[in-house]
């Protein structure tokens, strides 16, 4: 069966890497449309296709894949033409109501966090659907495994889950690293110092798990260290706190008192 054409809606971080993707796996690119026309069609030379605008003719495609913000999804899914077509959403988070009143509703949502750079290659990563038609499963099964050999199905309920723990352990350490690196920084040191121990922390959690890959003070109960850190941390009241609150999760989990920790709920100013 030959792979279902696809019209890409928007042109930001996602549109990039799966446009990619699709046209290094056979999938007919119809074209991009979308609101910023500069984008668009900078996608659209790079993936060797047309560029439209959403208040224009769109052309004909087996699929639309909407890869806006989860915001802007039911606004734009409104704008399309009611068509035969999968309308397709990126989003971990959105139901597949959001792209009412189409018939042939669909969500094909790459678990990946998905940056500018080098356009990804999902051949390992999970892609999970959901579908409200048959047709609707047809298309976006047809186009997840094309670009992938991990792909299953996932109600909403499960996504939202899946988005949540996605999100912790993908988006709060990113931003942790940030705070580290500010504190470095602001103190004249190399915020590089950090980087090869935090490469490292992944690809070990990966190896042997989570809870045998985590060290530190906190891990140890050596509650001296833990709050030797904490009087540094006095002069970012938010970091402070995060850190008594994960250090007081990290006791617990870890079979440590944690009566000596200093009070989280004290401003530490
Ligand atoms: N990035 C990831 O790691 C990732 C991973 C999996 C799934 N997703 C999903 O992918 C979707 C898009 O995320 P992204 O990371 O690609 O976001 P992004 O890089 O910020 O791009 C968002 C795109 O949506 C367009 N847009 C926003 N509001 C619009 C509106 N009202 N009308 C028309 N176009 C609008 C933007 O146009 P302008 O350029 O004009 O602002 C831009 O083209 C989201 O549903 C997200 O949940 C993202």
């Amino acid at each position: 069966m030959s792979l279902p054409s696809v019209l890409l809606l928007g042109s930001g971080r996602i549109a990039y890497h799966l446009g990619h993707a699709f046209k290094r796996a056979g999938v007919p690119l119809v074209g991009i449309v979308g609101r910023n026309e500069e984008t668009v069609k900078e996608l659209s030379v790079a993936l060797d296709t047309r560029s439209f605008s959403l208040s224009k003719g769109l052309p004909e495609s087996s699929a639309v894949v909407i890869c806006v913000s989860d915001q802007a999804i039911a606004e734009v899914a409104k704008l399309l033409p009611a068509r035969n077509s999968a309308i397709i959403h990126t989003s971990g988070a959105s139901s597949l109501d959001r792209l009412l009143p189409h018939e042939n509703r669909a969500a094909l949502w790459p678990i990946m966090t998905l940056s500018p750079g080098v356009p990804m290659d999902f051949t390992y990563v999970p892609i999970v659907t959901d579908s409200s038609s048959t047709l609707g499963e047809q298309v976006v099964t047809a186009l997840a495994e094309a670009i992938s050999t991990n792909v299953s199905r996932m109600p909403i309920e499960q996504r939202e889950l899946v988005h949540a723990a996605a999100a912790i352990s993908t988006n709060f350490p990113l931003f942790l690293l940030q705070k580290a690196e500010e504190l470095l920084e602001q103190n004249g040191i190399d915020r590089t110092l950090i980087m090869p121990s935090f490469a490292a922390m992944a690809a070990k959690a990966q190896a042997i798990g989570a809870r045998d890959a985590l060290t530190g003070p906190a891990r140890r109960g050596d509650m001296g260290t833990v709050n030797d850190h904490l009087a540094k941390l006095r002069t970012d009241p938010d970091l402070h706190r995060v850190y008594a609150l994960v250090s007081r999760m990290i006791l617990k989990a870890y079979d440590h008192p944690t009566d000596g920790i200093e009070d989280i709920q004290r401003d530490p100013r």
